[in-house]
C-alpha cells in the first residue's frame, strides 16, 4: 500500500469520500479525480495548516474537502469551478460536514480567484494549455503551484508539473510526474470524447463517434490528416504490443516528450487515446497506460516509433526522474517543457 505524509493520511481519514464522489442513486460523479491521484498531489504540495490554497477543479468536493483538513481552521482553501452546479453541490455538501474553511467560487479557472488572493498554494485538477499569469500573480513567493500540462505543446502529452513562484513573479520547474486530466473548459461542455481545443483534423464514423487527430504536421495539412482520419475508421488501428514485461510505459513517455516533443501526434476515437507518430500514411501511437500502441501498419511511422522505444532501451529506460520541467514565459501564461537532466542522443 502506498505510504503518504502523515497529515495527507490524517486528512483521508477525517473525510467521507462517498459523501462527495457518489450521487443520490450510488454512481460516481464524473468530475472525480482517483483518490491515490489525489493523494499523491496533496504530499507534493505539502500543505501547511494556516495556508491559503487556491484550487482548480472543485468538482466532487472531495479534494477540497481534503484541502479544508490540510489547512485546519486557521487556513482557507478557495476552490473555482465553472460549472455552477458543481459549486452549490460541493457547497451544500461542505455546510453540511461543518467545513467553514472553504470558499466556493462559479467561475473560470484561468482567472484565478483575484478577490481572495494572495495565495500560499495553487492545486489545479484540470489541464490549461499554459500555467495563467493569473495563478503566479494571486501567488505568494514561494508559492507551490502543482498542475497537470501539456508538456509537448500537444493535447493530451499528460504531466503534473510542480513549479515554485519566486520573488519577482517568474515561476520555475521543480518536478515532473505523470499524470493527466481533462483539458480545462467553458461552462457548456456537453460531450467528453474530442478535446475542447487542440484538435487539428476530425471525422465521425457510420456510428456518430469521433475520430480526431492533433500534431504539428495536421496542423499545417489538415485535408490529409482528415483523410488519414477517413482511411483509419475503415481499417480500424490494431492493438500491438511494444513493452516488455518488467518496462514502464510511463518512463518511456516521459523521455519521449523530453527528446522528439515537436514530432509528436495524439490521435483519439472509439478506441480511446495515444500519442505517438503519424503522418500521412499511418498512425502509431501509444496508449496511456499499458503496454500497447495502437497501428494502421503503416512501415514509416511504426519504424520512427519503435526506434524511440529502442533508443530508449538503450538509454537504460530513463524516466520522470531523468527529465525536469522547463518553464517558458508567453503572453497567455508559462508553457511548460520536458529536459532531459543528461541528454542522450535520440
Ligand atoms: C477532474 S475534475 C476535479 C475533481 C476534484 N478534484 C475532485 O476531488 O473530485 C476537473 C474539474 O475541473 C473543472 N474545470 C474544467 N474547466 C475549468 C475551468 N476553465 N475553470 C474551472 N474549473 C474547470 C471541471 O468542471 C471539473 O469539475
Amino acid at each position: 500500500m502506498t505510504q503518504y505524509s502523515s497529515r495527507v493520511t490524517a486528512a483521508l481519514s477525517a473525510v467521507d469520500e462517498d459523501t462527495y464522489t457518489l450521487n443520490p442513486d450510488g454512481s460516481l460523479v464524473t468530475q472525480t479525480t482517483a483518490r491515490p491521484l489525489i493523494a499523491s498531489t496533496l504530499d507534493g504540495l505539502n500543505v501547511q495548516p494556516g495556508a491559503k490554497v487556491l484550487e482548480i477543479g472543485t468538482g466532487s468536493g472531495y479534494s477540497s474537502a481534503l484541502l479544508s483538513e490540510l489547512v485546519g481552521p486557521s487556513g482557507t482553501v478557495v476552490t473555482v469551478d465553472v460549472v455552477p452546479d458543481l459549486i452549490e453541490r460541493a457547497r451544500t455538501l461542505h455546510a453540511q460536514a461543518g467545513r467553514t474553511n472553504v470558499i466556493l467560487v462559479a467561475a473560470d479557472g484561468h482567472h484565478g480567484a483575484p478577490d481572495h488572493a494572495p495565495f500560499d498554494r495553487v492545486v489545479a485538477w484540470t489541464t490549461p494549455e499554459t500555467i495563467p499569469h493569473a495563478w503566479v500573480e494571486q501567488s505568494r513567493p514561494s508559492c507551490l503551484v502543482v498542475a497537470p500540462v501539456e508538456l509537448a505543446g500537444l493535447v493530451k502529452s499528460h504531466a503534473v508539473v510542480t513549479a515554485e513562484v519566486t520573488g519577482d513573479q517568474n515561476l520555475t520547474g521543480r518536478a515532473l510526474a505523470p499524470g493527466g486530466y481533462v483539458e480545462m473548459h467553458g461552462a457548456d461542455l456537453d460531450q467528453w470524447t474530442v478535446p475542447p481545443r487542440g484538435v487539428d483534423a476530425l471525422v465521425h464514423d457510420g456510428q456518430g463517434a469521433a475520430w480526431w487527430i492533433a500534431s504539428s504536421w495536421a496542423k499545417k495539412h489538415p485535408a490529409e490528416a482528415g483523410k488519414l482520419l477517413t482511411g483509419l475508421v475503415d481499417e480500424q488501428p490494431q492493438t500491438v504490443r511494444v513493452f516488455e514485461d518488467g518496462e514502464d510505459p510511463t518512463a518511456f513517455r516521459a523521455w519521449m516528450y523530453a527528446t522528439h516533443p515537436d514530432e509528436l501526434a495524439t490521435l483519439g476515437g472509439p478506441m480511446g487515446f495515444g500519442v505517438g507518430a503519424a503522418d500521412s500514411a499511418g498512425v502509431f501511437v501509444f496508449r496511456p497506460f499499458g503496454p500497447d500502441a495502437l497501428s494502421n501498419g503503416a512501415m514509416t511511422t511504426e519504424t520512427v516509433a519503435r526506434g524511440w522505444v529502442e533508443t530508449w532501451r538503450s538509454a537504460g529506460r530513463p524516466g520522470w526522474a531523468s527529465v525536469r520541467p522547463v518553464l517558458l514565459r508567453e503572453s497567455t501564461g508559462w508553457r511548460v517543457r520536458a529536459e532531459e537532466n543528461q541528454p542522450v542522443r535520440s
